[in-house]
């Protein structure tokens, strides 16, 4: 895995490269909340530094966490930011064995899309695996557009949006940089990946363009 995240800088432009940052991250932690238990065993794949992991954790404080990644200094900065709540922490790739579980949840932002298509498919097989019955598997990630012009419109309008809220030209500069290594999969794509899996009530539950909050759940 190449190293493209810099620990040490990586948390403080989020609100301006994430659009709908609170929405973005906030659906996952609310659909959480509705669906596990006050001491849910959730775990955070490409969890970074923690800001999921962390938005879930303010609304379910009784929550269990397991924040896996392949860099160690983004989960360095994690372990901080989760200081005081149960967690655990794995440095390891997504196509590495995941942990045990079993998990009332299993969430990941902006991760899962530097991934290959069958690395993807196979990571959902394995999430659901790894699942507790009626668990919930929550992906928040950039989705491909289904056109080039659909492309270019999404791209303009997530710049355009980081620049209305302060990012300058060199910010956009190293955000267009860093996603030319993105590996976007189409929407209806993954929910059928989903659907193959064994997920059930498949569906993408927030939309901003190309951005998407969409999962499934295990039956009971
Ligand atoms: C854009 S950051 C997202 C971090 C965090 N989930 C968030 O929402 O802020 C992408 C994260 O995925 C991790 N990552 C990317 N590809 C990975 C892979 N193949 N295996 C494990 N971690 C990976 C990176 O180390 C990084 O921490």
């Amino acid at each position: 895995m190449s190293e493209v995240w810099d620990a040490a800088t990586y948390d403080e432009p989020r609100r301006r490269l994430v659009p709908c940052f609170d929405d973005f991250y906030g659906v996952v932690g609310e659909l959480v909340v509705r669906s596990c238990p006050a001491a849910a065993r959730v775990l955070d794949l490409g969890a970074g530094t923690g800001i999921l992991s962390a938005t879930i954790a303010e609304r379910l404080p009784a929550a269990r966490f397991h924040l896996f990644d392949g860099s160690e200094s983004m989960l360095a900065q994690a372990q901080r930011r989760l200081a005081g709540r149960e967690a655990h922490f794995t440095v390891a790739l997504l196509t590495d064995p995941l942990p045990a579980g079993p998990f009332d949840a299993i969430v990941s932002s902006l991760a899962i899309h530097h991934l290959h298509d069958e690395e993807k498919r196979d990571l959902y097989e394995r999430a659901l695996e790894r699942l507790a019955p009626g668990g919930l598997f929550l992906n928040a990630d950039q989705i491909a557009a289904p056109t080039p012009e659909l492309d270019a419109l999404y791209r303009a309008l997530h710049l355009d949006r980081a620049r209305e809220l302060g990012s300058d030209e060199a910010e956009v500069a190293a955000a267009v940089e860093r996603m030319r290594v993105d590996r976007n999969a189409l929407l209806p794509e993954q929910l059928e990946w989903l659907h193959s899996a064994g997920f059930q009530h498949v569906d993408c539950f927030w939309r901003w363009h190309g951005f998407a909050v969409f999962g499934g759940g295990k039956g009971r």
